[in-house]
């Protein structure tokens, strides 16, 4: 009888461990076809997903064997959790797991953007030699703002303070007191503050529906001109019409985004859009951070389908 279903691409060796214990079902495409997954979702006892199975209400009502989802990363937005708790399965997730990552992509999108690499590379690869035309801005002195302070806000912000950056942070489930903030010598402050104060703008927060649209064009309209914004959260808290029109309107001096509003994205405006340095959802995607990620997702469902607890559970479920 089949235990494990897989229907994203998550392999190496946590996946092969567990299935030396368990029957694993390996369909790293299923994902794009609904129908077909809820056709097999009955016959297993745990399902295994990225960011792209949609876990909802039906797919979990026509799950009447399963115990557990394990959502290999950390957003939750792809999986009904409601509704799960409501059929008594349990979600766990792998938080902290890619956050080192995260950081580091945010990092390399902001010296990107400051110093204008990719364009330069490009330039540079065309046969030209134009070192005025790549004139950049120094990072040394300037302010950092993360729209979100969780793990990855966090780590993001140590790494920006070690170029001597100024920490600002928005997030609204923080107390001014917070002693990762307090470390950094960070200041809480509201978003509209943030936004006009900081000279580069990085958001680390969950999709939700308070979050949703939540950067748009009057919250561009209060960033510095020349400011830099980068988004390696979620696609839907920007208004990506918003984003392209600020760039064309020269009301922000570049962005960079590995998350899209749809993924994959139908081209539309933000690829033509001046200064953007897009990239395609990567920032978790490092070997170290998928080791763990996946190693994680692994340990705790082999932990539910033996009867113990798991250690990274997003809900409550009681049994019967
Ligand atoms: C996460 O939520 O962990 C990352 O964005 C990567 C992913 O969605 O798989």
């Amino acid at each position: 009888m089949p235990d494990v279903l897989l229907s994203e691409n998550i392999n190496g060796e946590a996946v092969k461990a567990l299935s030396q214990r368990f029957h694993v079902t390996f369909l790293p495409d299923l994902w794009k076809d609904p129908p077909a997954l809820l056709r097999c979702i009955p016959d297993f006892r745990a399902l295994i997903v990225r960011n792209q199975t949609q876990v909802n209400r039906a797919l979990l009502d026509a799950a009447v064997r399963l115990e557990v989802v394990g959502r290999a990363g950390v957003g939750l937005d792809n999986v009904d959790v409601k509704a799960a708790t409501e059929r008594g399965i349990l979600i766990t997730s792998t938080p902290d797991q890619n956050a080192i990552s995260v950081a580091e992509l945010a990092i390399g999108m902001m010296l990107s953007l400051a110093r204008r690499i990719p364009a330069a590379h490009e330039d540079t690869r065309a046969g030209n030699w134009n070192r005025q035309r790549f004139c950049g801005t120094e990072l040394h002195g300037k302010t950092f703002g993360i729209i979100g302070a969780g793990k990855i806000g966090y780590l993001t912000a140590c790494r920006a303070k070690a170029f001597g950056m100024k920490i600002l942070a928005y997030d609204p489930y923080l107390s001014c007191d917070n002693v990762y903030l307090s470390e950094l010598a960070g200041e809480l402050v509201s978003l509209e503050v943030l936004l006009e104060r900081s000279d580069v703008v990085s958001c680390h927060m969950p999709s939700t529906p308070e979050t949703a649209g939540l950067l748009n064009a009057g919250m561009f309209g209060r960033m510095k001109p020349s400011a830099l914004f980068i988004n390696t959260s979620r696609g839907e808290v920007v208004a990506e019409a918003d984003l392209a029109e600020a760039l064309r309107a020269g009301i922000l001096a570049g962005a960079a985004l590995d998350v899209r509003a749809k993924e994959p994205p139908t081209a539309g405006v933000l690829e033509d859009a001046p200064n953007i340095l897009l990239t395609p959802h990567i920032a978790a995607f490092t070997d170290e951070a998928q080791n763990r990620v996946t190693r994680a997702i692994c340990e705790d469902i082999a932990r539910v389908l033996d009867g113990q607890p798991a250690q990274n559970s997003v809900n409550r479920v009681s049994k019967n």
